[in-house]
């Protein structure tokens, strides 16, 4: 295993020196990516929808503002130790793929999305949004607060969605208010590689057989993810995914992460190889984040062909 990494007993990944835990404002600090795997990774969680009646209320949650210039949504503080018994770590791959911390380019990808928005590019009015490895939630929440008509969250563990995503969302679209009212949102949790059979608007053979959309169109009109490409393997899953959920020819994915996550092989470029090699989306860059360290982040739009 690589330097600065963490043994707890089980396999242990540090994406970043450090976390954001116990401190107050988010660690978005410096490089220090972990290598492979060599131990079989266990069977993935089933995958569950999960009801906003499920929220965690026993695990502790702790309210701060994030401030993104022109925006500013609240987002809560939990423990890894207290949900997952693990002490201080980015991830475990197989078990918990790094839900609790709020990683960078979520942020990147509000302030991109709200450019976009801006310009004229993008809107999210009555739009059905569905956000991939949501962690916090925030670009979620963000489409919800911009009017988005529907917003479904996936995360790998349910627990982050229960103890996180959810209180997340109740902190910043209190029920009763209009935009909690007009938007619908659901939480999904599964891996990448089969969640598709329970998120109501994928394609999937069975669900087209029996005819149980909840909506005529298939698809997803605008799929977000930030900081989902980091490992190499689990970039064909998510890839065949988007396929999946993608509404056609219309759909757009929004994409937030590093160019590359040094000793995990995994990287937007990486990730836009399969891609581009598939040939049905283009891609186009719409930010870059160049902040001094040696790993520059971006923001990238695909759309359909
Ligand atoms: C590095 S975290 C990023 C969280 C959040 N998007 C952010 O930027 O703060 C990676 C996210 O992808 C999800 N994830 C990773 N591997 C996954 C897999 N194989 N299947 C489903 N979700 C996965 C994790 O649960 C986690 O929420």
């Amino acid at each position: 295993m690589a330097a600065n990494s963490e043994n707890t007993g089980s396999e242990t990944f540090r994406l970043f020196q450090s976390t954001d835990e116990g401190k107050n404002a988010p660690n978005f600090g410096g490089l220090g990516f972990f290598d492979s795997l060599e131990t079989p990774l266990p069977p993935p969680p089933p995958c569950e929808e999960i009801l906003p009646s499920e929220v965690s209320i026993s695990v502790k949650y702790a309210v701060e503002q994030v401030d993104l210039g022109d925006v500013t949504l609240l987002k809560g503080r939990v423990s890894t130790r207290e949900v997952f018994a693990l002490s201080n770590s980015d991830l475990v791959p197989g078990k918990y793929e790094g839900g609790l911390k709020l990683w960078e380019g979520s942020l990147d990808l509000v302030k991109a999305l709200h450019s976009e928005i801006q310009k004229g590019d993008l809107s999210f009015e009555g739009k059905k949004v569905l956000e991939l490895g949501c962690g916090h939630g925030l670009p979620g929440i963000f489409a919800c607060l911009k009017g988005a008509g529907s917003v479904h969250f996936q995360d790998f563990n349910a627990e982050v969605l229960k103890c996180l995503t959810l209180p997340n969302v109740n902190a910043n679209l209190p029920s009763g208010t209009s935009v909690s009212d007009n938007c619908k949102i659901r939480y999904f949790a599964g891996d990448w590689g089969e969640v598709d059979c329970i998120l109501p608007h994928a394609r999937t053979d069975s669900k087209d057989a029996a005819s149980s959309n909840d909506n005529a169109t298939p698809g997803y009109d605008l799929i977000l993810m930030a900081e989902t490409v980091y490992s190499i393997t689990t970039l064909p899953n998510l890839y065949s995914l988007i396929k999946k959920c993608v509404s056609r020819p219309h759909g757009i994915i929004y994409l937030a992460a590093k160019k590359h996550y040094f000793g995990v092989g995994g990287g937007s470029r990486r990730f836009l190889s399969i891609v581009e090699k598939d040939g049905i989306l283009t891609t186009s860059l719409i930010a870059e984040v160049v902040d001094g360290s040696s790993n520059v982040r971006e923001v990238w739009k695909l759309s359909c062909k």
